[in-house]
């Protein structure tokens, strides 16, 4: 039986957890608070900050776990690199730390050839202004260090006050302690993709069917699978996608994000772990993105990927903070064909937080779902 030390247990840790003891493995969800989603089904549980360097050093060696599962990014990726010669960190921990830093992954990407929007860093205000007024177009701001769109603003070009702006949001929600932020082009997508990328031990790097999603301020709200046609255009992102992920290395599912605009496929970022996006293939696929990563880390064959339906579905965010909530529509969404509900079991609630998913047919009636869920603070 193997046994496999998780750090961070939210609600694509649960999922995770639940596919791996369905294949008999020890589960040790690890998070910085109690009670997270992973925890609750897990098999023991350690709070502590995965953050901290002696912290993880410390757990890793007490543990002494098979396999080391990042969930999060947020992680102090030199305990990993240092820890990989005496055990098996998923995928890589050179994956795992390059993709902690955007700017990282994003040289890499460039390096070996990925078509990527324009982009530069800067380390404090006036490198930030600088490079915006070379660029001169529209951009992103990003943190290096962030996900879920923290810390994330778009700029019209040649707007100084708002650049001055976007810099202090950015180094306010980053994480660590090194401000540096990527300035990026815009890129007028006609829609993005996740590719969910399989890259197996003994056989082909296998792909599930495209996801087409829809993010709010940098957050994901839709997705969507089976629904729409990329023609050509799919093999030229998984082609992409293989690429990067050979380059990465390790054994195990990475979401690949990718811009579509046109007949181009432009790189974005990559996961090296199941995707939010993803979350919808509990829906429509015979393995989910959980099982996947599952099978690929534990070095099983994965037989065939196949689409049982096509289908949509819609994240349930917070709108306030509160130490306790409650759902109200649950009976009114379930009772519509073909919709299904999930609550991820997080003990609290705060501005934005993503707390449970709607899956349904199509996005219109994902979107007619999600309006029936309320909630109470
Ligand atoms: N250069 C860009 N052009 C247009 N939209 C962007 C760009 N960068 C990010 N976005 C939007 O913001 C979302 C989140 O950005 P991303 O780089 O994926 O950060 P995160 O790590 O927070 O997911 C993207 O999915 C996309 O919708
Ligand atoms: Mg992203």
């Amino acid at each position: 039986m193997k046994k496999i030390m998780l750090l961070g247990s939210g609600e694509l840790g649960r999922e995770l957890t639940i596919s791996l003891k369905r294949l008999g493995c020890t589960v040790i969800a690890c998070d910085r608070y109690e009670n997270a989603p992973a925890m609750q089904v897990a098999d023991t549980s350690l709070v502590f900050d995965m953050l901290n360097e002696a912290q993880l050093r410390a757990h890793i060696q007490s543990v002494d776990p098979d396999l080391v599962v990042p969930e999060i990014e947020a992680i102090n990726t030199q305990v990993l690199l240092d820890v990989e010669s005496a055990r098996v960190i998923v995928p890589s921990a050179r994956a795992v730390d390059l993709t902690m830093n955007r700017d990282r992954i994003r040289d890499r990407a460039a390096e070996i050839g990925l078509p990527t929007a324009q982009y530069g860093y800067a380390e404090n205000l006036e490198e930030m202004l600088k490079l915006y007024q070379d660029m001169a177009s529209k951009v992103v701001v990003k943190p290096v260090m962030s996900s879920s769109g923290k810390g994330q603003s778009t700029l019209a070009a040649g707007d100084a006050a708002a650049a001055q702006q976007a810099w202090h949001y950015a180094v306010e929600n980053m994480r660590g302690d090194r401000p540096k932020v990527i300035v990026e082009e815009f890129i007028d997508f006609d829609y993005e993709i996740t590719l969910l990328t399989i890259r197996q031990k003994d056989g082909d790097t296998l792909f599930c069917p495209v996801l087409k999603h829809q993010q709010i301020d940098g957050d994901f709200k839709i997705s969507e699978q089976g629904t729409f046609e990329m023609g050509e255009l799919e093999a030229e992102a998984q082609n992409m996608a293989r690429q990067i992920t050979d380059d990465l290395g390790g054994y195990g599912l990475f979401g690949v994000e990718f811009f579509i605009r046109g007949d181009a496929v432009i790189f974005s970022e990559l996961s090296p772990r199941p995707h939010d996006t993803g979350l919808l293939t509990l829906y429509t696929q015979n393995l989910s993105e959980f099982d996947l990563h599952a099978r690929a880390i534990l070095h099983l064959p994965i037989s065939d990927i196949t689409a049982l339906r096509v289908g949509a579905c819609h994240t349930i965010n917070a709108e306030q903070a509160s130490d306790a909530y409650s759902v109200n529509g649950l009976a009114d969404v379930e009772a519509m064909q073909g919709v299904e509900a999930m609550m991820f079991g997080k003990p609290d609630a705060y501005p934005n937080r993503r707390l449970g998913i709607v899956f349904a047919p199509d996005v219109a009636t994902a979107t007619a779902a999600r309006a029936k869920i309320s909630l109470d603070y």
